[in-house]
Order: C-alpha cells, then structure tokens, then sequence
C-alpha cells in the first residue's frame, strides 16, 4: 500500500474523531511530519545531508515532531498529537507502531554507530517514554506514559516505570512465558551488551 493509504487508514483505525482524509492532512501533525520525513530521508540517502536536516528542521517547527532525517521508519506508523516527539538518527520504527506526545527514540551518549531504538511491529510507545539506546522493543509490545527504557523488550509484554520493569505478558503464541524469568533475561542480555560488567 502506498504512503498516503496507510497513513489515512492508520489514522482513522487509531483516532475515533478523524472523520475523513482531507480533514487528517490539515489537522494531523503527525502524518505531515511522517510525510516530510519520507523527503528528508530521500535527501539524506542521497548525500544531500545538509538540505535533509534543514527541511527535517522546517517540519518540526511546523508540527513540534523531530525527526532525524536518517531514520528508517515504515510506512504504517502512527503519531498521536505528537509535540515533543524526538526521534533519532539509527532509530528503526516498523509498521504500526503507535507513538504519542513527549516520546524520545534517543541515545545515551555512550554508543556510536547504531545507538537509538528499534521499534518492532505494532508495538505502542505511550506519552512521555523515554526510550535511550540501541535498545529492541519487541513485536506488539506496549512501553507505558513516562516510562525510561534502557534495556531490551521482549514482544507482547508491557513495561512501565522507571526504569521501566515487566508488568505484563500477554498471551499470543508463547503463554507460559514467565514476568519474572523473562525480567532476568532482559538483565543478562543488557549485561552481555555491556561487555560483562
Ligand atoms: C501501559 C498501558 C499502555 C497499559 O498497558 P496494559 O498492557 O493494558 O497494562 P495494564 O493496564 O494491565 O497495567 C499493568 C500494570 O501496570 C500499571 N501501569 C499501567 N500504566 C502504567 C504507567 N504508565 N506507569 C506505571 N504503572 C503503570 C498498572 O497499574 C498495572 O499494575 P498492577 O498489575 O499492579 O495492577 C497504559 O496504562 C498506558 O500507559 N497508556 C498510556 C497511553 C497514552 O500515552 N495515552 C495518551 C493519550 S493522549
């Protein structure tokens, strides 16, 4: 499906008072901002890198959205209201993921190369999370309002507080899995990314 098409339908799906297409282009920060980024990645593919950053700077201003133009982010996503929402460089955001107001996709300072978030299919990223590193969020996860994420999310779970800690799992195709087996295994694997401190 086409750009446009996607954005229309995910709008409508996630947003009960958008009522027709002409209505979410004027009024939707977040599909003109997912738009504008589809130029200034073009750009900042194409080596015009200065040019990308300057036109991903003219859309935040406009809608309040910061995109960074090299990030790779599917057609399919959706941004409720928006305002505040940093996105990074390296951060990968699939199809269908929901992001909302005050989001940060960010790094910690202390990763070079690929150091912002992976953002896997469906997964809902709630207001205010803030999600620092080169972290996975797993498939139709859900990270809850203020969370700080600084280690990997294992698909279907939800994570909430600070740091953000397992507070549910849902069912799909893997129901035995265990809240307190899988917080240990998010422990290691961020102690292995680490070196073994
Ligand atoms: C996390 C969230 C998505 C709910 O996910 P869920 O899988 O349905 O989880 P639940 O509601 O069953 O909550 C699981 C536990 O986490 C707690 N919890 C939920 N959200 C929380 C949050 N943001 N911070 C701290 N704890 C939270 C619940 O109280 C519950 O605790 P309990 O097990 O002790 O009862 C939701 O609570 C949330 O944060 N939504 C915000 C969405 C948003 O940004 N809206 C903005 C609209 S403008």
């Amino acid at each position: 499906m086409s750009f446009w098409k996607e954005a229309f339908a995910v709008v409508k799906q996630n947003d009960p008072a958008a009522r027709h297409n002409l209505e979410i282009i004027l009024t939707s920060p977040g599909v003109k901002a997912l738009a504008a980024h589809k130029i200034s990645h073009f750009l900042w593919c194409h080596h015009f890198k200065l040019i990308a950053r300057m036109h991903s700077q003219f859309w935040r201003f406009l809608t309040q959205i910061e995109i960074h133009p090299g990030a790779t982010i599917e057609n399919g996503v959706f941004i409720d209201h928006g305002s505040g929402l940093v996105i990074g460089e390296t951060a990968i955001v699939e199809s269908g993921v929901k992001l909302f107001h005050g989001v940060t996709l960010g790094g910690t300072g202390k990763d070079n190369g690929k150091r912002h978030p992976s953002v896997r299919r469906g997964a809902l990223i709630s207001a205010h999370a803030q999600l620092l590193g080169p972290i996975e969020v797993g498939e139709n996860a859900k990270v809850g309002a203020s969370a700080v994420v600084t280690k990997d999310v294992p698909a279907r779970v939800t994570v909430v507080g600070i740091p953000a800690k397992i507070a549910r799992v849902h069912g799909g195709d893997t129901p035995e899995r265990n809240r307190a087996q899988l917080e240990r295994e998010r422990h290691v694997s961020f102690y292995d990314h680490m070196g073994g401190i």
